[in-house]
């Protein structure tokens, strides 16, 4: 694999405008690690203030309606992110999922829209605690992914411009404890096959697979080197310059994919 290594921060439920100096800090570093791709999703109200400023990393959305707009109060659309400066979306996070009762079909749904507002989005998908402890673990991720994504024909033409994948096991997450390099290189080599079979060679052994879930600058190396480990999306890790950037640093050494 040849693309960019991508470095994702979700922030989360975090930030107000005094962490505008972190992300100044982020954007800065990342305009020295040129070899890497550095992005960050920050909740909504920081999106046009750092895409204001921001002259390397590009800025993200955590979600999305899936509808144009109506009477959806609290709710924030595809266009209406794009419109605060958003180049991405993050759809389909586990917290959404499960703390926010979204289907399969809801999170495709978005990515339909997000899509047809011109965003790249970041399709999550990831297993809890009991179905890894069940070994069933890739039959479900296979499952959950394939029925977020849009079919292979309501997809733009540039598929692996437009979508990346993020793996991130829910018992992984906020934890601690990151997936063993071995669960993650089973998993990310079911996510590529099956990409390969949605949407063809070509396309589908390009699009990148991010691992999530307590990624961290002392294990990023080891998980990057992991074949078909296309990046990382970072939690807690990302909310300082210092250890994103940490996390950053790892990815630009040479991959092995
Ligand atoms: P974490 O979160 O890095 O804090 O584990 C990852 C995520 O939820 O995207």
């Amino acid at each position: 694999m040849t693309r960019r290594p991508y470095i994702v921060g979700n922030w989360k439920m975090h930030g107000t405008r005094a962490m505008l100096s972190e992300a100044r800090a982020i954007d800065r570093a990342a305009q020295r690690h040129m070899k890497v791709e550095v992005a960050l999703a920050p909740p909504y109200t920081l999106i046009h203030p750092i895409h204001r400023e921001a002259e390397q990393i590009a800025v993200g959305a955590q979600d999305c309606h899936h509808a144009e707009g109506g009477a959806f109060t609290g709710d924030i659309s595809a266009a209406m992110i794009a419109d605060a400066g958003a180049k991405f979306v993050i759809l389909g996070h586990s917290e959404r999922r499960q703390g926010h009762g979204e289907s399969d079909a809801l999170v495709r749904a978005k990515a339909e829209a997000a899509l047809a507002a011109g965003l790249r989005i970041i399709m999550c998908c990831g297993e809890s605690a009991a179905t890894r402890d069940s070994d069933k673990a890739v039959a479900f991720v296979k499952k959950q992914l394939k029925a977020s994504l849009p079919p292979a024909e309501q997809m733009p033409a540039e598929i692996a411009d437009k979508l990346t994948v993020a793996y991130e096991p829910i018992w992984a997450i906020g934890t601690g404890n990151a997936a063993t390099t071995d669960d993650i290189a089973e998993m990310h080599s079911a996510i590529r096959a099956l990409l390969v079979e949605l949407f063809g060679e070509e396309q589908g052994s390009e699009v990148r697979i991010l691992y999530g879930g307590s990624v961290k600058p002392d294990n990023a190396a080891a998980i990057f080197a992991v074949p078909d480990v296309g990046g990382a999306l970072v939690g807690g890790a990302s909310l300082t310059a210092d250890s994103f950037m940490g996390i950053a640093l790892a990815a630009s050494e040479p991959f092995e994919n």
